[in-house]
């Protein structure tokens, strides 16, 4: 059991709700604080990696930042689960999609999350792990988008250490991105899998939603507008499903 203050969080495990909304930057988990929770405290603030616990719906839920890249998000989540207590972690991040019939600002649900990363060496399994998400929220999340009529994705996604990626020179046949397409890959993003596996190590609830900010086959990116519009939907149905968890 690791002790409370953490290296990363100074906080107490009554801070934190059971369920925990994890956006990447931490001035959009502030105005999630802001925006859509009712009376938020800030609990962190360590390194400006703002948290916040407040209600929606009468449902106490938390939101602080991983911050970008499995490193990050592992520590996160890993002292929240371990030392504080907390049961559920939901990112909600953004992500860019490699299948055609992805749709910028469409919701990507990770059913699973494939990896470029030595994330799991630690684990020192004598195979490959499959990180899966919860799948009593990824339940509660397809319900509360199809209640609000969003358009989501379920399946497989890759978490990458690789935001910007040497492709120079590289044959056709070895491109990365073409070759996770064809296994089904839907969109490309950074954090899940470290939080899978944590999960799976910690025996606690995980999933990742992401929003398309940018379709990577057709070149479409959204606009900082769009972002927030896209974002705004998700939002909604990250609070709903945080509401479902409590019952
Ligand atoms: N790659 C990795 N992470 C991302 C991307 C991307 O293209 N878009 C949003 N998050």
């Amino acid at each position: 059991m690791m002790n409370y203050p953490t290296p990363h969080i100074k906080a107490t495990p009554a801070d934190f709700a059971q369920t925990v909304l994890m956006p990447g930057d931490p001035l959009r988990a502030k105005y999630i604080a802001e925006h859509f929770l009712k009376d938020p405290v800030l609990v962190n603030n360590v390194r400006g990696v703002q948290g916040y616990t407040g209600s929606y719906k009468d449902v106490r839920v938390s939101v602080m930042a991983s911050g970008m890249g499995m490193p990050s998000i592992g520590i996160y989540s890993r002292e929240l689960y371990e030392a504080y207590g907390v049961r559920n972690i939901m990112r909600i991040g953004s992500a860019g999609a490699i299948q055609p019939h992805i749709n910028l600002k469409d919701i990507v649900m990770a059913m699973g999350a494939s990896m470029d990363s030595n994330y799991q060496a630690q684990f020192h399994l004598m195979g490959t792990f499959a990180p899966i998400c919860s799948y009593e929220m990824l339940h509660a999340a397809t319900q509360s988008a199809e209640e609000l009529g969003a358009v989501y994705h379920v399946g497989n996604i890759l978490s990458s250490d690789f935001f910007y990626d040497d492709d120079e020179g590289v044959p056709e046949a070895l491109n990365p991105k073409k070759n996770w397409q064809k296994m089904g890959i839907m969109a490309i993003e950074m954090e899940s899998a470290a939080l899978y596996l944590n999960a799976a190590r910690l025996k606690k609830n995980a999933l990742c939603i992401c929003t398309v900010s940018d379709q990577l086959v057709r070149h479409e990116y959204l606009s900082a507008d769009e972002r927030q519009t896209g974002f705004e939907q998700m939002m909604q149905v990250a609070l709903e499903t945080a509401v479902k968890l409590e019952k």
